[in-house]
């Protein structure tokens, strides 16, 4: 592909000393482009959970970046991610979003491929083919890795891509763990999907971003009986993990804990001696909001959902909701009332990443960064044996900042051993 930026001009856009990030990377076509080639083909993305797919030929389709996918059991069990598009014309090879099949035929002109990809069926193979065409090497493209944490299944399309465990590191395994402890988790059948006019990364950003509910959504607060949600002086504590994961929240306190109850959300699963080991000492006083780079957000883990931002061009994104059963916390609290099409948070925050996406493309704004400092330079790393590496504070841009700051750094990187080599350690002292 035509790379329209230099690896240093990359790397300018996003300055860590002074927490300034240039609008373009939220504006322009080209950098998009560049986001699928050194983003997304390169990272590994959630595909869906092992209870969605639970026997052969159960699949469940999903996107790399803009590419189709579909994640299958094959018959020996294992989870194959298959590219959804025909060898032949490019034709999709599968149109259902989830389902169980024997194989995949194309209804073009026919080719069909076995749940490992294989091309096992040409029509006319003898008569028209004259038993030339090689099928061996006319199978389905398939990811180059397909692995899973705890029956969250996560693919790469890039072969070079570290392993899966070393990917998500610490951070990204505490994630996952803060849904995966809480017992025999399942998904609820059907995702929810809608698409809100902005950039991507902004609606990752947010995650993080607990500087806006006290005025966003001051009204749902109220609404929901919530007052006083998320304080200035609220302490917060952020994990930081390399490749650009975070974890970051508000603290869990008894304050905490009790508020939470008052609108139906039970955090007492972190009494459970499995949470407490799988979360460790520091993991299990960060009340919620992991992503896993680039775009997973396990969003409020004491609600039990994982929310994907899918990009679909640079201002329009795709946002699907995975609900897991959660006997702790009543399903309209988490997938109709607080989140999704119908929530009274995603409503608020959707017209926001909506207005400030239009603010990124004018030729005069684009000309003035946009501004993640707060709490920059008070960010003092704590490393010691209780956990990852991690910040106390209150509310800061600290992880923001550091998801822009490894963004700049797969976009700068020519391969995945350079990105090895090139990306910042989790800091040891300060952010
Ligand atoms: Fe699939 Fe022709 S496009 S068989
Ligand atoms: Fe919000």
């Amino acid at each position: 592909m035509t790379i329209a930026y230099r690896n240093e001009e990359m790397l300018g856009m996003v300055n860590p000393e002074t927490g300034l990030v240039d609008r373009r990377i939220f504006s322009e076509q080209d950098i998009y482009e560049m986001e699928l080639e050194r983003i997304f083909a390169r990272a590994w993305n959630f595909m869906c959970h092992d209870s969605q797919i639970p026997n052969p030929g159960d699949f469940f389709q999903t996107v790399i970046g803009e590419d189709r996918v579909i994640c299958v059991r094959d018959n020996d069990g294992m989870p194959q991610v298959l590219v959804n598009t025909c060898r032949h014309r490019g034709n999709a090879i599968c149109r259902a979003d989830e389902g169980h099949a024997t194989s995949f035929m194309c209804t073009y002109h026919g080719w069909t491929y076995d749940l490992k990809g294989a091309l096992v069926g040409v029509p006319g193979f003898k008569e028209v083919y004259h038993e030339e065409l090689d099928r061996e090497n006319w199978g389905l493209i398939k990811a180059a890795k397909v692995d899973s944490y705890h029956g969250f299944i996560f693919a790469t399309m890039d072969p070079e891509a570290p392993e899966l465990d070393d990917y998500l590191g610490e951070v990204g395994q505490i994630s996952l763990d803060q849904l995966a402890s809480r017992g025999d988790i399942e998904i609820i059948g059907g995702i929810q999907k809608y698409t809100i006019q902005c950039n991507w990364k902004l609606a990752t950003d947010n995650v993080w971003d607990f500087y806006h509910p006290q005025i966003s959504h001051s009204s749902a607060s109220m609404a929901r009986r919530t007052p006083g949600f998320n304080r200035y002086d609220q302490p917060h504590l952020v994990m930081l993990g390399e490749y650009g994961h975070a974890n970051a929240g508000p603290e869990v306190t008894e304050e905490s804990r009790v508020r939470s109850l008052a609108r139906g959300q039970d955090m007492s699963w972190r009494d459970e001696p499995r949470a407490k080991e799988a979360l460790g000492p520091v993991g299990s006083r960060v009340q919620n909001h992991p992503n896993i780079f680039p775009n997973c957000w396990i969003a409020f883990p004491g609600e039990g959902q994982i929310s994907m931002r899918m990009p679909k061009g640079p201002s329009t994104t795709e946002i699907w909701w995975f609900t897991f059963n959660d006997p702790a916390t009543p399903l309209n609290k988490r997938a109709l009332e607080t989140f999704g099409p119908a929530g009274l948070l995603e409503q608020d925050d959707g017209e926001n990443w909506g207005e400030s996406t239009r603010g990124m493309k004018g030729v005069i704004s684009k000309r003035y960064p946009i501004n993640y400092s707060m709490g920059l330079g008070h960010g003092e790393v704590i490393d010691d044996e209780t956990g990852p590496p991690h910040i106390e504070s209150t509310i800061n841009e600290n992880p923001q900042l550091w998801l822009y700051r490894a963004w700049s750094e797969w976009m700068a990187a020519d391969s995945w051993s350079q990105l090895r080599e090139s990306h910042s350690p989790v800091p040891e002292d300060r952010v």
